[in-house]
């Protein structure tokens, strides 16, 4: 064979490999408004950064005819590129062939790359669109879904993994995403199951659309699962890259710094007037986040799911923060099982990953009650605390206003090794809001009084002002200090710069037990 035509054998092969499952298959994939797994990693990385590895790998399997069905590439493009100048690995599943399903040589594409992330250091991130296993291969397929479940598991807490949902994704194909760190979901394209639909109805003779089983908002509002929604494909990579921003490559590095020209000693006056006077009126704790960090950009993830707790990335003077913060607008900023597990997640991913801590504190407390309670409040709520006191981050805390209870301990208080405590003048920082406490400390004087209103009225009033401030804390030294809240922003960048040395380790085990 010439040499011309040998690079003529090659050039076809790659553009064989190129076009997935067919014309046919992509106009079909494009009608649903979904994009190919290579249009989909042209938009993600920058450009001609990308560089595929295993383009002429076929599957292996003979049963059912498959062997006259072979594609270049089988159903999942791989390799590497780079996000903004940094490396990351990736691994595109391709709907058009065989529905993006995982047979062995797909589980071993995407086990290559997993492999080269994790001793090289770098982001994974999976851009999945799958039927699940490859129904033609049987247990080979389910062996190669252990196989990338076994790497998730050691990546985790080596390198940032990142999946995005772009179709219909059952089975094993949740399940990956599921070990990865966020899950980002496109609005009416994608779906994340167990058993679809059609299982379902065989089962349990329960009738459900694709949508109300496993669609976007059910996973981002009621389930959990997945931390951000997109209203397309493009604005999905488009997050994910904007999130990359706030991790560093490994656990072994720490987050890029980003010069930012707003000023670091930028007071906002509006800040001292944010939390009403009445302490039962609500104010959107976002607000005071945008006020705070780095040109009011804050990222925040599951914001549909438990919004009584707020979580997400910003930059204070340039370093990246994840915040931590209760939200008086919903609940009342209460702690609750999902609140407790949503942040414990959060808390326990920036600590793997070097990211400083911001927990902004405005709560009254554990919501009370059966549904709470029979539902496991006290081992969910430990999860956070455990989260908290396990995190060896720069832990920085400012009470804004309500910190009752254990929640108070919880939400990274001085005793478990949070660096520095702020508190607003507004603080009410006791064992139990004023109301209840009277009630209970209280109980026989007030029924034994002719006027038992004004005088629980008179003992409200007394307790708040003998303990509904920061003061006795501050007493106490486990506040650093009380400041006044349009100087949040100078003190937060103050101490994060001085903590940006900080050493801290846990004693040495194989792993703790948090309470799952
Ligand atoms: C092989 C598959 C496939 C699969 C889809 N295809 N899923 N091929 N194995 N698992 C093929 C179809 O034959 C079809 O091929 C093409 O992909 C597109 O599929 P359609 O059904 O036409 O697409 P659509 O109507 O959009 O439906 C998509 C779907 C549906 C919802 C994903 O295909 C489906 O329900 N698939 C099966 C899902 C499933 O139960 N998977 C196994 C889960 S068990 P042609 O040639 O026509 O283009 C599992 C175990 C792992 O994953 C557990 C580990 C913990």
């Amino acid at each position: 064979m010439k040499d011309e035509s040998r690079i003529e054998k090659l050039r076809s092969l790659k553009a064989q490999a190129r076009v997935g499952g067919g014309d046919e298959r992509v106009r079909r994939q494009h009608e649903q408004g979904k994009l190919t797994a290579r249009e989909r990693l042209d938009l993600l990385l920058d450009k001609g950064s990308f560089h595929e590895i295993d383009m002429f790998v076929t599957h292996r399997a003979r049963d059912f005819g498959m062997e006259a069905k072979k594609f270049l590439s089988d159903s999942v493009v791989t390799g590497w590129g780079t996000i903004e100048g940094r490396l990351v690995y990736v691994y595109s599943q391709d709907f058009t062939v065989f529905g993006g399903s995982l047979s062995q040589v797909h589980s071993e594409k995407i086990c290559k790359v997993m492999d080269m992330a994790i001793k090289n250091g770098a982001p994974l991130i999976g851009l999945n669109d799958s039927g699940g296993a490859r129904i033609q291969e049987g247990v080979v397929s389910l062996g190669g879904y252990a196989d990338i479940f076994l790497r998730n598991t050691l990546a985790s807490g080596v390198i940032p993994q990142i999946s995005a949902i772009m179709g219909p994704c059952a089975g094993g194909a949740v399940y990956s995403p599921a070990l990865t760190d966020f899950i980002f979901m496109v609005q009416n394209s994608s779906y994340m199951f167990v058993t679809g639909p059609d299982v379902v109805k065989a089962v349990t003779h329960e009738e459900v659309s694709f949508e109300d089983l496993g669609g976007a908002s059910v996973h981002a509002e009621i389930s959990g699962v997945c931390h951000y929604v997109a209203d397309s494909e493009a604005d999905c990579l488009f997050l994910m890259r904007m999130l990359l921003g706030f991790l560093p490559q490994n656990n072994m590095e720490d987050p890029p710094f980003v010069e930012s020209s707003d000023d670091p000693l930028r007071s906002e006056l509006a800040l001292d007037s944010i939390v009403p006077d009445n302490p039962n009126k609500p104010y959107d704790m976002r607000d005071v986040i945008r006020m705070v960090v780095d040109d009011g950009d804050f990222l925040e993830i599951q914001a549909a799911y438990a919004p009584n707790i707020v979580i997400g990335f910003a930059r204070l003077g340039g370093h990246s923060v994840g915040i931590v913060a209760n939200q008086p607008e919903h609940l009342a900023g209460v702690l609750d099982i999902n609140a407790a597990e949503k942040a414990a997640r959060f808390v326990r991913f920036c600590d793997c990953f070097n990211v400083p801590l911001v927990t902004l504190v405005d709560v009254p407390g554990f919501l009370p009650g059966t549904t709470q309670e029979h539902g496991g409040i006290i081992r969910h709520g430990a999860k956070l605390l455990y989260a908290f006191c396990e995190a060896t981050v720069p832990k920085i805390t400012v009470i804004i206003r309500k910190a009752y209870g254990g929640a108070y301990d919880v939400m990274n208080s001085k005793h478990i090794r949070a660096d520095v405590n702020l508190a607003w003048p507004t603080a009410e920082i006791a064992v139990m809001g004023p109301e209840g406490a009277v009630n209970i400390i209280f109980r026989k004087e007030i029924l034994k009084s002719v006027d038992s209103e004004s005088k629980r009225a008179d003992l409200v009033e007394e307790y708040r002002d003998a303990f509904a401030h920061p003061y006795v804390a501050a007493g106490m030294g486990y506040l650093d200090d009380v400041i006044e809240p349009h100087e949040t922003r100078t003190r937060l960048i103050n101490a994060l710069e001085m903590l940006s040395n900080k050493r801290d380790a846990n004693p040495a085990k194989k792993h703790g037990n948090i309470p799952l």
